[in-house]
């Protein structure tokens, strides 16, 4: 079946909408540390506020059961027209909804307060979806999880794709078809979910340039030393991989050496040597091959950046904003490494998937995204 748009819903005004939104953002001491995710989950708001809905706005924050999503009301507080209920289902919840008026919003509780989210009970999924006449998914980047709103709501409630999930899909759909000659550069730690990755994507891209902690395995089937650096065996044939010429890694990394910091080629790490990130030599190489692409797909962190191991990290994120390429970014990590040069708004797309961005590259789908798609049919 075909997924149905937010958009193809002909009257909203006095419809109540239940929207699944992406609220999970980075917070300490009440405070948002970045709001790129509810930055960019505005426009469907928006959207059903000028179209007289009511909207009811469900979502999660953090890992684990304690965490609230009051700061997230208090963000969109000077956006817009918003209450907020300290409950996900319930009594309070009943009364909110009973006075909410045409254009007004409603935010409930953190969702995995209620043990029925994650466990993806039916009966809960059931009352959330009792609270609307739709449903909305925008949500994209926890669309990966087999969690009630988002698998289970569809099945009893008309349901649409909000402006961010089919953003999402759209970029994240050409990034897989990209236009030629196209980069990707993958980074980070995920082997897992990574090295398959790469596998596909060398079918599809011109080149890919391997690094982060993911460039170690490669250092290691060449025959060097890698020292105390992170390793993986997932089963991937790199030997294989590394055949391919259009794979690139590193040429030269940061290593630590008890206190010490040393730049060295791949070839010259020694036993106690830990690879920390990328060195000078690729970065410069990088910034200098950018510019021959007309696409870029950038996922992974090039080095431990939590530990300040982030130069070229930064340096390549700049790179990319000075490019003319078309450049697509994403991963929670990726994110979380450039938030602090505020660049976002430079690239061509920031995926707000981390988990659900890898996946969708990988399989073309999300399990949210099928639910959205095998929904009942539309009221309109
Ligand atoms: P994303 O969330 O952007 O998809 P990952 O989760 O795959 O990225 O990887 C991010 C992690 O990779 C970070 O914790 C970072 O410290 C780690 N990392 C990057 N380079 C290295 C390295 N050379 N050695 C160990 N860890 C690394
Ligand atoms: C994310 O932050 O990437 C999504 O919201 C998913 O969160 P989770 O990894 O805790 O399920
Ligand atoms: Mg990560």
């Amino acid at each position: 079946m075909k997924l149905k748009n937010i958009q193809d819903v002909k009257d909203l005004k006095g419809k109540k909408v239940l929207l699944r939104a992406t609220l999970n953002v980075p917070v300490k001491d009440n405070k948002i540390l970045n709001d790129y995710r509810l930055r960019r989950s505005l426009e469907t708001i928006k959207y059903l506020q000028e179209a007289g809905a009511k909207i009811i706005i469900t979502g999660h924050i953090g890992r684990g059961t304690s965490h609230t999503l009051f700061p997230v009301y208090e963000y969109f507080k000077e956006h817009l027209s918003i209450f907020f209920v300290d409950e996900v289902i319930g009594e309070k919840v009943d009364i909110a909804i009973s006075k909410i008026e045409d254009g007004e919003t409603l935010l409930l509780e953190n969702l995995r307060t209620h043990e029925g989210e994650c466990n993806n009970e039916k009966e809960f999924a059931k009352k959330l979806a009792s609270y609307a006449d739709i449903y909305v998914n925008d949500a994209f980047s926890v669309s990966h999880r087999k969690h009630a709103s988002l698998v289970s709501v569809p099945e009893y409630l008309p349901s649409y794709a909000g402006y961010l999930l089919q953003k999402e899909i759209k970029e994240l759909s050409d990034a897989l078809k990209p236009p030629t000659p196209a980069l990707c550069i993958l980074g980070g730690a995920k082997f897992e979910t990574k090295e398959p990755l790469i596998e596909k994507l060398l079918n599809i891209y011109d080149k890919v340039f391997v690094s982060g902690a993911l460039a170690h395995d490669f250092f290691r089937v060449r025959g060097f030393n890698i020292g105390k650096s992170l390793t993986s065996d997932t089963g991937v044939d790199i030997k294989a991989l590394i055949e391919n010429d259009k794979i690139m890694i590193p040429t030269d990394v940061t290593v630590e050496n008890g206190d010490e910091v040393f730049i060295k080629k791949p070839s010259e790490v020694s036993d106690r040597d830990n690879i920390a990130d990328a060195g000078p030599d690729t970065v410069k190489h990088l910034e200098k091959i950018i510019g021959d692409f007309k696409f870029v797909l950038w996922n992974g962190p090039l080095g431990e950046y939590e530990r300040g191991f982030i130069k070229p990290t930064e340096a390549l994120a700049y790179a990319l904003t000075k490019s003319s390429a078309k450049t697509v970014i994403g991963g929670g990590d990726t994110s979380a490494s450039i938030a602090h040069l505020n660049i976002e708004d430079k690239f061509s797309f920031v995926s707000t998937g981390g988990g659900a961005m890898l996946r969708f590259l990988l399989d073309g789908t999300l399990i949210g995204i099928e639910a959205l798609k095998n929904s009942n049919p539309s009221i309109d």
